[in-house]
């Protein structure tokens, strides 16, 4: 899930956007190495040397003439991801895109960014593992989903004590969760397509959580602490692990909109509470789930699809309890 414009908007909102002045020299000289380690593309061809940078393409300047933030969605590149990106020393923010011949590792010139706060490479070719140099910086936002990580979410990752949006989904990675990725308020974590095995650190329990999505993974134990009728939750999606509770006696967020636990070992009933719950999307079929569904209120809107291949759930939407 790439981070969406409106975060990123909300990621630099201290920020005023300028073009008048002249930007940076040694910022503009980063720039045209980062262009020249790129080969050149043509969609960079607005960057020519002795122009003012802060009026080029794919970058926006501070009020100060310092490249801020760099953006590169879909370029035509057969290359590492450029080392020159470590010389802008001012940058708060780094987006690279769904560009698929951008391969190799995260460069070690990323740990000299020390003010950076949003590391965004959506649907790359970028593997490794991911480096501990990261903790250097003071990424808010870390999206490196959809690429080809592999080896364990690094413990390091803790040390980023503003990190409140962490999306690793769609790589390899393995080993268990490190307790203690998150910080703040509003927070959001995709952990979801990879090799993840263990049970769910506690500490996602509690605090600030928007969203987590920890689907198609190989995570067992008991996930029943990450529901509660106070928690600020809005979706919540365990599908496709080895998770084993029971759900009888759950309660959920008031708020949830959206809970997948398709594909698990979920035993006892679905609970009555899910009645008051008005939720968007429910999917708990492929469980060990029995006994009769509750039909009131915000249950009419879910159909069978939602509850199939269950050890012996009965009742609307799915055939009539035998009494
Ligand atoms: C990408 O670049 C290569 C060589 O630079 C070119 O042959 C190819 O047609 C380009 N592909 C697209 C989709 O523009
Ligand atoms: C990833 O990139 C490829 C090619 O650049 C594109 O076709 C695909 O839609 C992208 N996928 C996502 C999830 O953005
Ligand atoms: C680190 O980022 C936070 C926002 O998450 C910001 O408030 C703070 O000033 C930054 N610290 C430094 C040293 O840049
Ligand atoms: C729930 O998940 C199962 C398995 O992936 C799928 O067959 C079913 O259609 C899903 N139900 C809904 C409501 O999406």
């Amino acid at each position: 899930m790439p981070i969406s414009h409106l975060f990123f908007l909300f990621f630099v909102s201290h920020l005023t956007i300028s073009s008048s002045l002249d930007c940076n020299a040694a910022d503009r000289r980063a720039l045209l190495n980062v262009k020249s380690e790129l080969g050149n593309p043509p969609e960079l061809s607005a960057w020519l040397p002795a122009t003012n940078c802060c009026t080029w393409s794919n970058v926006y300047c501070t009020d100060t003439g310092r490249i801020y933030n760099i953006y590169l969605f879909s370029l035509n590149v057969s290359t590492t991801i450029p080392n020159s990106l470590g010389d802008l020393s001012e940058l708060l923010t780094i987006q690279l895109q769904t560009i698929l011949g951008i391969y190799g590792t995260i460069p070690p010139s990323f740990s000299k960014l020390t003010k950076l706060e949003l590391l965004d490479l959506t649907n790359t070719s970028v593997s490794g593992p991911i480096p501990d140099f990261l903790s250097r910086t003071n990424l808010s936002g870390l999206d490196l989903s959809n690429n080809k990580f592999s080896g364990p979410i690094p413990l390091s990752l803790t040390k980023l004590p503003n990190l409140r949006y962490l999306d690793l989904s769609g790589n390899s990675l393995s080993g268990t969760i490190p307790p203690g990725l998150l910080h703040g308020t509003f927070r959001f974590l995709y952990l979801s397509h990879n090799k993840l095995i263990g049970e769910i650190p506690k500490d996602y329990g509690n605090g600030d959580i928007d969203t987590i999505d920890l689907s198609h993974n190989r995570l067992t134990g008991d996930a029943s602490f990450l529901f509660g009728i106070t928690k600020p939750m809005t979706k919540i999606d365990l599908s496709w692990n080895q998770l084993e509770f029971d759900l009888t006696r759950a309660v959920f967020p008031h708020h949830l909109d959206y809970l997948d636990l398709s594909y698990n070992k979920i035993k006892g009933k679905v609970p009555k509470s899910l009645q008051d719950i008005p939720l968007r999307f429910l999917n708990v079929s492929y469980n060990e789930l029995c006994g009769e569904i509750p039909n009131r209120r915000f249950m009419v809107y879910h159909n069978a699809d939602s509850y199939i291949h269950n050890k012996c759930l009965c009742g609307a939407p799915l055939r009539p309890c035998t009494t």
